[in-house]
């Protein structure tokens, strides 16, 4: 069977991280977060994954074609040259998915969850219509789209993209199975699935909601990105699966759990790491700093006795002694923080270096 996933524009929410890297690529507990959701599907039997990219992919072609290799999969990049919104892009790629009779995947490319993919394809399969939705409840269901259902049913009876008032707590998580017959409700020209077709198929009572278990994000801003970040570490048995994570639970630097290292990083034995920390190849974390929520992104160097919250350390970026990066700082690629300083809520570009604190948060260019 086969897949479709919504990887959209350039990513502008995730910068300055996005500056560099393509958002698909950015990793996520260690591994391009395209990633996790490609070998999710590739469990549940996926063989034909297209990705609808509205920018020209050439890095991301390069990195996925070991990634064809080593699961025997084809990934087709279907490219835009206007956006086509979460709609079009089926148009798109109409050929590969309307080339049987079987269902589809469709997936929001910025959302984390533990991709429960076969038990939905035998919902989907058992009600026999035409699509079905992915759930999760939310508290603050305004930035989503909300799913009504008819009562003790599973169908879905409206559907009601950010809804200004509250309709219910009910969301689409961003993940679908389809019939190639909703090929037939998708003009090729910008539409939205959620505002469009959505609607229609539900008046037509072809749409059905699946409740998702277990811990769900849109992980498409910084914040967001963060909390999403850590909220799959204690589900190990899951994580297992997708990449061996090295968790050195009797190290003494472990404090409060939930801390994923990659097993090439080096932490001095008196650094304090957690809860909620991960920690990418190739880093160093050096004697006596203190980590928590937060995520230290490959060959970044922490140096002695600094203090990270809420943070997110950029690629090959460097924190001095005696510094701390809290509320949702952000460095890029290859940014240098001096010694002794304090950085509140930065979001600092690329190549940058830091020698005066930042007391209150701002971009830094
Ligand atoms: N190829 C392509 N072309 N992809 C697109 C385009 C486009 O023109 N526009 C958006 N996308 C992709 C995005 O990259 C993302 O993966 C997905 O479609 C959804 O777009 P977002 O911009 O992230 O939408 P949202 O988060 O505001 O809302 C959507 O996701 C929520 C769950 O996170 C909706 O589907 C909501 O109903 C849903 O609750
Ligand atoms: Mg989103």
């Amino acid at each position: 069977s086969h897949a479709l996933i919504l990887v959209g524009g350039f990513g502008t929410r995730l910068r300055p991280l996005t500056l560099s890297w393509p958002k698909p690529l950015v990793e996520f507990c260690n591994k391009a977060m395209i990633l996790h959701q490609i070998e999710a599907l590739v469990q549940a039997g996926v063989k034909d994954i297209v990705l609808a990219v509205n920018y020209r992919p050439e890095v991301m072609v390069s990195v996925l074609k070991k990634t064809e290799e080593e699961f025997g999969i084809n990934i087709t990049f279907s490219v835009e040259t206007e956006p086509l919104g979460t709609a079009g892009p089926l148009a798109l790629a109409r050929d590969i998915l309307g080339k049987d009779d079987s269902p589809f995947f469709v997936l929001n490319s910025d959302v984390t969850c533990t991709y429960p993919f076969e038990a939905f394809r035998d919902f989907h399969l058992a009600h026999k219509c035409e699509g079905s939705i992915m759930v999760t409840k939310v508290a603050e269901p305004s930035a989503y789209g909300v799913v009504v259902t008819k009562p003790g049913t599973t169908v879905i009876d409206r559907f009601v993209e950010k809804p200004v008032e509250f309709v219910g707590n009910r969301i689409n998580a961003g993940i679908y199975m389809f019939n190639p017959s909703i090929l037939d409700r998708i003009e090729l020209r910008p539409t939205s699935i959620e505002k469009e077709i959505f609607p229609a198929i539900a008046a037509d009572q072809q749409l059905h909601s699946f409740d998702l278990a277990g811990f769900w994000m849109d992980v498409g801003q910084p914040k967001d990105f963060l909390t999403g970040e850590h909220l799959p570490l204690p589900v190990a048995s899951h994580f297992a699966t997708l990449s061996p994570p090295h968790r050195p639970t009797k190290n003494k630097w472990v404090y409060g759990g939930n801390v994923l290292v990659d097993p090439t990083a080096e932490i001095d034995p008196t650094a304090v790491l957690g809860p909620n920390v991960v920690i990418g190849p190739g880093a160093k974390i050096g004697p006596g700093a203190r980590l928590q929520r937060c995520v230290v992104l490959s060959n970044a160097v922490i140096r002695d006795h600094s203090w990270i919250a809420n943070s997110i350390i950029g690629w090959n970026s460097n924190v001095g002694r005696w510094t701390r990066v809290e509320n949702i700082t952000v460095l890029g690629d290859d940014v240098t923080i001096k010694d002794e300083l304090y950085v509140n809520g930065a979001s600092v570009l690329p190549h940058k270096s830091i020698s005066t604190s930042i007391t209150e948060p701002r971009i830094v260019m």
